[in-house]
This record gives structure tokens, sequence and C-alpha cells, in this order.
């Protein structure tokens, strides 16, 4: 085992309250229309989860929610963010395509340079930034093309990751960032989400991965966001939880179920913005 003790980093995240939260169509198995949803509710666990964050130390900027955008609340797929460099996200389906624009404006407005998408891609959704990597996820939502597009923009190589249960749809439903430390990055993956060669490249890439369970998976517990140290994970994955105790990770139970409905945990509703250029 060559992981080192985990250790926090200050993060700066955008979030997005629920105040409109509703699912009044499907476009990923998780979420049916049929069922009734609390707003309420979505924007109480919301205001814990932001909570959660601003407790550990980190810092908070939210972006006014929009009528008629019901997942705008999954922040992380309104962009991706790398060494202050903004990617746009352009969305598969109509329902959410408002949001990039939305995302991007908030972004220009606030004096950071914004590219405009070419190539359909869900933002943070299905492209994670892991030490000088970024692991970029297809099959369902983002197109390969948007990859090469990605890596054009950032300059750092990207891996596509063949995405196969539309369960783990995006990316961040199938792998958590555990630790984004440049000389020892950490991940957390369900492998049968990922095609037989995406899982060799992610066992090649990463030998000492945490393995989540079924039962993890199944609670979106990988949709988890690390700060290097604490671990805000659905209260669900406790195997996962388990095994990042024993790596000396200190997981943070947060109930999103309401968001669970339509399709998202902790991390969807979190964007991460990184500002800082990296050094060498
Ligand atoms: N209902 C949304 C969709 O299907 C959920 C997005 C979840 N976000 C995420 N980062 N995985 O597009």
């Amino acid at each position: 085992m060559t992981a080192t003790a985990p250790g926090r980093t200050d993060r700066h995240y955008l979030m997005c309250e629920p105040v409109h939260y509703t699912v009044s169509y499907e476009i990923n198995p998780w979420m049916d229309k049929t069922r009734f949803t609390d707003a309420e509710l979505a924007v109480r666990q919301w205001r814990t989860l932001r909570d959660t964050y601003l407790d550990l130390g980190h810092t908070v900027e939210t972006i006014d929610p929009l009528p008629g955008l019901p997942d705008m609340v999954y922040a992380a797929n309104g962009a991706t963010m790398v060494d202050g460099v903004v990617y746009s996200a352009r969305f598969r389906y109509a329902e959410r395509a408002a949001e990039g624009p939305a995302y991007q404006k908030w972004f220009a407005d606030r004096g950071y340079v914004t590219h405009t998408a070419a190539q359909i891609n869900e933002g943070e959704g299905d492209l994670l930034t892991v030490g000088d990597l970024i692991l970029a996820g297809t099959g369902f939502r983002t197109d390969r093309a948007a990859h090469a597009e990605a890596q054009e923009l950032f300059g750092r190589p990207v891996v596509s990751l063949e995405l196969v249960d539309p369960h783990y749809y995006h990316l961040d439903t199938a792998l958590a960032v555990l630790s984004s430390d440049r000389s020892d990055p950490q991940v957390a993956y369900y492998p049968p989400a990922f095609s037989s060669g995406s899982q060799a490249v992610l066992r090649q890439l990463f030998p000492d991965a945490v393995i989540a369970t079924e039962r993890d998976a199944r609670a979106l517990g990988l949709n988890a966001v690390s700060d290097g140290l604490n671990v805000v994970v659905a209260p669900g994955a406790t195997d996962l939880a388990a095994a990042l105790r024993e790596r000396g990770f200190t997981p943070i139970p947060v109930d999103t179920s309401e968001l669970l409905k339509g399709g998202g945990g902790a991390k969807c509703c979190t964007l991460e913005i990184r500002p800082e250029i990296r050094t060498a």
C-alpha cells in the first residue's frame, strides 16, 4: 500500500438551492415523474449539505436557481473549471440545455475566462480532475469528442472511461475522487459501471483504489465530495464509509435522499471552483 495519510485542503464550491426542484421529466433510471417530490425537503437537505461544507471550513458560493430548470440544483453539471479555465457545459437533453449558458454567465460575470463548448459534455458530472489527470466519462451523456476538446483546452491528459450501466450515467455516480494530491491521487469506484477495457485502465492507474460494493453504488455513495480528508457521502454507503475510515479518511454522512429522486447526490450538487494555476 503506497497511500499516504490523507490531507485536507481548502475548497471553493458553487451550489444552486433547489427551490424549483421537481421530477417533471425522466432522463435517467432514478427519475420517476409519477412519484411525489418535496421541494421543501430538498431545500432542507441541500442546506445541510452546504452547512456541512461551511463547517468544514470551505467556501460556498451560490448561483440563482431559474424557474423551469429543476435539475439546476445539480451544479456539478454546470461547467468544468481547471486551473482557472472554465469549459462550459453543453447538455445532451433539451430539458437541461439552458443550464449551460446560465452557469457560463455566472463565471463570466465574475471575470473568469470561459470557453463555449462545441461538443456535448455535462461538466464535472463526466470530467473529474484527479491529480494531473482528468478522468472523463462517456457512454450516456458526454461525447468522446468533448474529451479531446477538454484536453486541448486544459492542457492536461484526459483519460476516457466508458460507462455501461444506465444507473451510473455520469462518471461522478460511479467514481469518487478522494485525493487529488499530485503525488498520490486516490479514487473509489464501482467496477461494474465501466466497460472491461475501462476497468483495466482504472486498475492500472489506481491499483490501490477503494472498490465500492453494489450496496454503496445503489445508495449513490460514489457521488461523494472529498476535501482530501473529509468525505461527504450518502448514509447508505456503509461499506464505502468503513473502507474510507480504514484508509484514514473521515466519512461524513449527509442525507440527500430527496435529491436522489432526480438521480443525484452530494457531488452532483457541488461544482468545484479551481482558480489556481498549477505550478511546475
Ligand atoms: N436529473 C439529472 C440528470 O439526469 C441528475 C444529474 C446528476 N448530476 C450529476 N453530476 N451526476 O441529468
